[in-house]
């Protein structure tokens, strides 16, 4: 398959660049008048259009569905969502008017609503509905442009429910053309019916059978969830099993951001509330920081100090954190804007943000996040006139064209 009169090819990597940091993120290789083959599903080969394997007056009238008139639109990695929750039962709109009245994210969850208020209506839904109202957000994400994601537990909240959650993730994963990644998070928040003590326990019992599903263990470590001492714990007991990817600071400074270091977090996520310690800390580690400005956006938090992380040589990740509590949106390109707006990112280093350091962060940067020969061809092909910037500055106008998944 062949795209051709593509305006601008957009997010070239060598191969072997798994992460951008520091400066790199504010770069990205772009060609302008270019083509792009993909063969198997993969990026076989791009150029300028001087080198075009097809003539584009001859492709124009040969009605060959292999080969594709991008009319100057600009071609770009899909979007990769690193933090999700997209599997859940129902909705949250009902503390939608709290929230507005003023309540904050903890006094909701400390009324019994918040996490605990999504467990319960999990356990009363079947798993085939589960699934298909997870599909439906799974499918919109794609629409959007997503074409890699992470999926977390933790609306089970006790042994059954919890591998309720990871039978229906591994099924999205084995039903939908984006790749899926799956996290246990059983430390979302104390199951009901367990003290906090016996529900630690009950996580750390779970681990053995969870990483058969999943890839990933995660934590809230924050306040009013789990301690730096019960991510310890939780994180010593799932080494050499899961690869931990860890919520922290989005309430307080944690701690969290130290101990997901320690254990070789691959990300740690949220940051909306960070000391220069925690930047220190995650200097010359493999662990990507990953903000989610839409939580920052929908409960009126600050917003993670990216351009900070950058200045210190880091690479900084967004993703949508999409779920019913904090961020009812898995819009990445609402991400990559607030990313520029919020942030003050620069729209290379927003692009980059949702793109190649997202696909690190859920261990997919080898196959996802860039345009290298090699890599799944997941792209999107834009309408004529777009280019990263425009994305995201004109950030709720319809943009794109295909995607190629
Ligand atoms: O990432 N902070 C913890 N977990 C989710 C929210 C989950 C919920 O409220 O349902 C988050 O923001
Ligand atoms: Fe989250």
């Amino acid at each position: 398959m062949i795209i051709y009169n593509i305006g601008q090819l957009v997010g070239i990597q060598p191969e072997g660049v798994l992460r951008v940091e520091g400066p790199a993120q504010g770069q990205t290789g772009i060609l302008e008048n270019a083509w792009l083959a993909i063969e198997d599903g993969r990026i076989a080969n791009f150029g300028p259009m001087a080198t075009c394997p097809v003539i584009p007056s001859v492709a124009s009238v040969s009605h060959d569905s292999n080969v594709t008139d991008a009319c100057g639109g600009m071609v770009m990695p899909g979007f990769c969502d690193s933090h999700t929750h997209v599997v859940y039962a129902g909705s949250r709109d009902g503390e939608f008017l709290d929230k507005i009245n003023g309540l904050s994210y903890e006094e909701i969850a400390s009324r019994g609503g918040g996490i605990l208020n999504s467990a319960d209506l999990l356990h009363r839904t079947s798993e085939e509905e589960l699934y298909e109202q997870s599909m439906v957000r799974v499918r919109e994400m794609m629409a959007k442009g997503t074409v890699a994601m992470e999926i977390k537990s933790g609306y089970g909240l006790n042994p059954a429910d919890e591998l309720k959650m990871l039978r229906v993730i591994r099924r999205i994963r084995e039903t939908v053309p984006a790749a899926v990644k799956s996290t246990f998070l059983g430390a979302h928040a104390v199951g009901r019916g367990y003290t906090h003590e016996a529900y630690v326990q009950a996580v750390i019992d779970m681990i053995p059978q969870a990483a058969e599903y999943a890839d990933f263990v995660d934590v809230f470590c924050d306040e009013g969830f789990f301690t730096v001492e019960d991510t310890d714990r939780i994180l010593t007991a799932a080494e050499h099993l899961l690869t931990p990817k860890i919520h922290a600071n989005e309430l307080a400074v944690s701690g969290g951001v130290q101990v997901g270091v320690k254990h070789m977090a691959l990300s740690v996520d949220h940051l909306e509330r960070t000391t220069d310690a925690e930047i220190s800390a995650l200097k010359d580690t493999w662990t990507m920081p990953t903000m989610l400005p839409g939580s920052s956006f929908f409960l009126g938090l600050p917003y993670g100090r990216a351009k900070d992380f950058l200045k210190a040589g880091l690479g900084v990740a967004l993703a949508s954190d999409y779920n019913p509590g904090s961020s009812p949106s898995g819009d990445m390109r609402f991400v990559m804007a607030q990313g520029c707006i919020k942030m003050r990112l620069t729209p290379v280093e927003a692009f980059n943000a949702v793109t190649l350091n997202s696909a690190y962060a859920m261990g997919v940067s080898n196959e996802y996040g860039s345009v290298t020969r090699g890599k799944k061809a997941a792209l999107i092909l834009t309408e004529p006139g777009w280019d990263l910037t425009k994305i995201a500055y004109q950030y709720q106008t319809p943009f794109i064209r295909q995607i190629f998944l």
